[in-house]
């Protein structure tokens, strides 16, 4: 998706704009540009292509000189990536110049009215309407540009960030938004706007949370706040704590691997706050014990790998809780019109916390009074902050597009709550709290234990490296835990994967398997065992090649698959967290094998803020 940046203080702005849009680079783009002030004018250069080409074409920014400025990495919805649809984007005396983050869903209604007011566009993009528009208010309110911004939120539809900057107020940089991300930091040498922390955590720690229809107003040395009305508005700052490393790689060759091997501390982190003297405290959840009884069901709605985790949560939750799960995409939840009732509880996942199906589902739940909760890995975020309660996954920076730690996370918090509930509803017995306590405890040093044995995995990955098609099969949780291993396979290695449900093979899908076919078989719940079995036997038997991920114990299994990856004993209900470090590991190798940019897959973003 886009990312904006944005500066105005006592330093060149360019060279601190190419920085922060460097940071946002994740986020995946097709064509960057900047906007600064030169004292005269402001000066625009963008371009298609990597943030390089950018960089090169000012020489590093230094073509363009002055101290206030917007950036923007383009990620194309409304015209193709192209240098005239590139960002900033400039009314007709290109006195006013936009960077813009969302979708602006009336565009096209407000293009045709500006052009019957004379106006000509350049680019089919909606940010340009946007900067016209802003031009015709501007003019209309004869300079009055928290009137002008105000309008103009009025009049648009959809989402949006956005950094602003004019002409004829230089010591101004405007930020707005609705539905997109965007946030505010307060620097010894200046103000700062960007989409997300890590742009700007190398200026300061010290940020403000733009609410929905909230506008920013910088100055070098002052932020003030209006709300869509124009009236002002009190906000104040966040610290983060994120250390500047946990956004950098720190040495490892990918984020991706760097990601990965944080899990036993990202796991502990979302655990260990949540259990205080042997007891599940789950203080943000502010439920009382009579609203946890009453829940009558459970509705988890994600996308991608959040969705993964919502799979393995349903087996959890009903298995422990004996509380009735349904598990649905947000793109299908929130066009359903699902049927919900008011003693149900809505589960949001999501890492980034502005996924835009993710944020429509909550919306679509909460128009039906229905109590929400968020498992959210970014602070502040959209979701976070719309969702009546929030549940923070405390992984840090994700910056890798293929998820493993922001995973891994939010499978412990599903853990904790449905133990939590158990617990309320009397489903289980302190002793059996206390064991499951105890695995939960055990699981980051298991995980540290299997990324150790990344050499084995990687000599099984080098051989398939050409594959063209792999299947993960499993039952119950071993499914689900198949889903997130195809995923992580095919969204960062591009070869074709699927997941099966083991038993559903032999309805169709078993016809794929060839000679040398690679089958990735989970195989961690005991009572499925012989049943997963008797499904590996009819794929070998048709010349699949097994690679087996199972408990330590079960060496019964290596007569019947050609690579067994062996997990350490833990709760049933929690080998998901274990099984997912080889399929991870395994997917990163093939990755790196096959050549592909294992953090910036072709094609994706990290968080996917339009339909
Ligand atoms: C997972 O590796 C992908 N990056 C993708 O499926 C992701 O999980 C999905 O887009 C949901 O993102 P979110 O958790 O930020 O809402």
């Amino acid at each position: 998706m886009c990312g904006i940046v944005g500066f105005i203080g006592r330093q060149q702005a360019a060279p601190i704009l190419l920085d922060g849009l460097s940071k946002l680079e994740y986020r995946g783009y097709d064509s960057a540009g900047m906007a600064v002030y030169d004292g005269q004018k402001i000066r625009v250069e963008k371009s298609t292509g990597r943030l390089k080409v950018l960089s090169e074409l000012t020489h590093d920014g230094s073509t363009m000189p002055g101290t206030v400025g917007i950036g923007h990495t383009r990620w194309a919805t409304h015209g193709e990536p192209s240098d005239r649809n590139a960002h900033p984007h400039c009314n007709t005396e290109k006195s006013i110049a936009v960077v813009h983050n969302g979708i602006i869903e009336n565009y096209m209604k407000l293009k045709k009215k500006l052009l019957d007011h004379g106006y000509e566009f350049i680019s089919d993009t909606d940010t340009e309407v946007v900067a016209q528009l802003l031009d015709y208010y501007y003019k209309k309110t004869n300079g009055d540009i928290i009137d002008t911004i105000t309008r103009v939120m009025h009049r648009v539809e959809g989402s949006y960030a956005l950094g602003i900057i004019f002409a004829e107020h230089p010591d101004h940089v405007y930020a707005l938004r609705k539905d997109a991300p965007l946030i505010v930091g307060k620097s010894k040498d200046g103000n700062l706007i960007a989409s997300d922390v890590p742009a700007i955590l190398k200026y300061t720690r010290d940020v403000y949370f733009i609410e929905n229809e909230e506008i920013a107003c910088l100055t070098e040395d002052d932020i003030r706040f209006y709300n869509i009305d124009g009236e002002p508005i009190e906000k104040t700052s966040r610290t983060i704590e994120w250390d500047i490393n946990a956004a950098e790689k720190g040495g490892y060759e990918y984020f991706m691997l760097k990601e990965m091997y944080e899990q036993p501390k990202t796991v502990r982190d979302t655990l260990n706050p949540r259990i205080k003297d042997g007891q599940i405290v789950i203080e943000e959840l502010g439920m009382s014990d009579e609203e946890i009884r009453a829940i009558e069901r459970i509705h988890i709605v994600a996308c991608g790998s959040a969705y993964h985790t919502g799979v393995t949560a349903k087996y959890i939750m009903e298995g422990l809780a004996r509380i009735p799960v349904e598990v649905d995409l947000a793109s299908e939840f929130r066009y359903r019109n699902p049927i919900l009732n008011k003693n149900d509880l809505v589960v949001i996942i999501s890492q980034s916390g502005e996924t835009a199906d993710s944020l429509a589902a909550l919306r679509e739940a909460k128009a039906k009074g229905v109590k929400t909760l968020g498992i959210i890995n970014v602070v502040g975020s959209s979701i976070a902050r719309e969702a009546d309660r929030v549940m923070y996954t405390w992984a840090g920076p994700e910056i890798a597009v293929a998820t493993t730690k922001a995973y891994t996370a939010q499978l412990i918090a599903h853990y904790l709550l449905a133990i939590h509930f158990a617990q309320v509803k009397g489903q289980v017995t302190d002793e059996e709290v206390a064991e499951m306590l105890t695995d939960l405890k055990a699981i980051p040093a298991q995980i540290e234990m299997l990324l150790a044995n990344k050499e084995h995995i990687q000599k099984i990955a080098n051989r398939y490296v050409g594959a063209r098609d792999v299947f993960f099969i499993g039952r119950g949780i071993d499914y689900a835990i198949g889903m997130e291993g195809s995923l992580k396979l095919k969204e960062i290695s591009y070869i074709h994967s699927e997941a099966y449900a083991a038993g559903e093979l032999k309805h169709g899908t078993i016809s794929l398997i060839e000679e040398g076919t690679l089958v990735a078989a989970l195989v961690t719940q005991k009572d499925l065992y012989k049943k997963t079995l008797s499904n590996i036997v009819e794929v070998r038997s048709r010349g699949a090649v097994v690679l087996a991920v199972t408990n330590e114990d079960n060496t019964e299994i290596e007569k019947n698959a050609d690579y067994v990856i062996y997990i350490p004993q833990t709760n049933k209900y929690f080998t998901n967290s274990l099984a997912i470090i080889p399929l991870q590991l395994f997917a990163y190798y093939v990755s790196v094998g096959r050549g592909c940019d294992v953090d910036k897959p072709r094609n994706l973003a990290k968080s996917v803020t339009v339909e």
